[in-house]
């Protein structure tokens, strides 16, 4: 695990430990998700013998992309399933932020054939420069890494390019193939929420439901909002990836508990 993010993550990491898991800083590069990839397929090749390489995420080499969306696809499903019974129809439009690709892809798959809007949220960060985001498939090529082709942010030398999003599971500079094919065949839109938007759905969501949602899940909350103050009529399926109880720290550290933030965002919008 990146070595940021081990900060940005503490709690979780406590969690890891107390179950017995050894865990590994990352501390090379900008010592966050990339980079932890990188380790963990080095250590992999080192020690292919005695150990099994698993990641989280629908990237890397076949069979994994298949098989985490396979793992994931119970969510979109049972989603599915408890939306029509709910409401006697389907969403318009089901919605999922996207780091490598998982929760999305999971949660898509059930809807590819039917008459709904698919739609990624990419994570903007501070802005569209590159550097300032993780936004793959938005301002991303087609490129090789970690093992698999896909779409990728790259440098000029056609290195994997740095990125940046206050969510530690967003900030990956490529998307699971498939994600990538779906983005060509148009099936799915992909849309970007920068830093702040993501911030302020948080503090809604929490303040409004009661529910304390994932940074990373807050983007695709943040755009359902976003929809829905355009004055959108229909339904919006989002899926809240996470909890943010990992964030928290991070979150009051960096952003406070909400009012002020909540009034900074309203002058932003007006
Ligand atoms: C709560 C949460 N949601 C979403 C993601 C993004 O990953 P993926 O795109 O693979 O779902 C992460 C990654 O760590 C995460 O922790």
């Amino acid at each position: 695990m990146g070595e940021v993010d081990i900060a940005k993550q503490a709690p979780n990491v406590t969690r890891m430990k107390l179950l017995g898991a050894r865990v590994i800083p990352v501390t090379f590069g900008l010592k966050t998700l990339k980079e932890a990839v990188d380790a963990a397929f080095e250590a992999y090749s080192r020690e292919y013998k005695d150990a099994i390489y698993c990641i989280g995420t629908a990237a890397g080499p076949h069979p994994f992309p298949l098989m985490v969306r396979d793992f994931q696809y119970c969510v979109g499903e049972e989603a599915r399933e408890q939306f029509k019974s709910q409401t006697g129809h389907l969403p318009d439009q089901v919605v999922a932020c996207v780091g490598g690709g998982s929760n999305s892809i999971g949660m898509f798959t059930p809807f590819l054939a039917d008459p709904v809007e698919l739609v990624g949220v990419e994570p903007l960060g501070h802005g569209p420069a590159l550097g300032d985001h993780a936004a793959t498939l938005t301002y991303g090529s087609e490129g090789v890494m970690h093992g698999f082709n896909s779409i990728m942010l790259s440098d000029e030398n056609g290195d994997p390019a740095p990125v940046y999003s206050n969510a530690s599971g967003l900030d990956y500079p490529s998307v699971g193939p498939e994600h990538a094919m779906l983005h060509d065949m148009g099936r799915i839109t992909y849309k970007t929420i920068d830093d702040e938007e993501a911030i302020e759905a948080l503090f809604l969501l929490s303040r409004h439901e009661g529910i304390i949602p994932a940074i990373e899940s807050s983007h695709a909350l943040a755009y359902a909002i976003k929809v829905a103050r355009t004055g959108m009529t229909g339904s919006i399926l989002v899926n809240l990836s996470g909890r943010g109880d990992k964030d928290l720290d991070f979150i009051v550290e960096k952003y406070g508990y909400g009012p002020d933030f909540l009034e900074k965002m309203e002058a932003r919008r007006s």
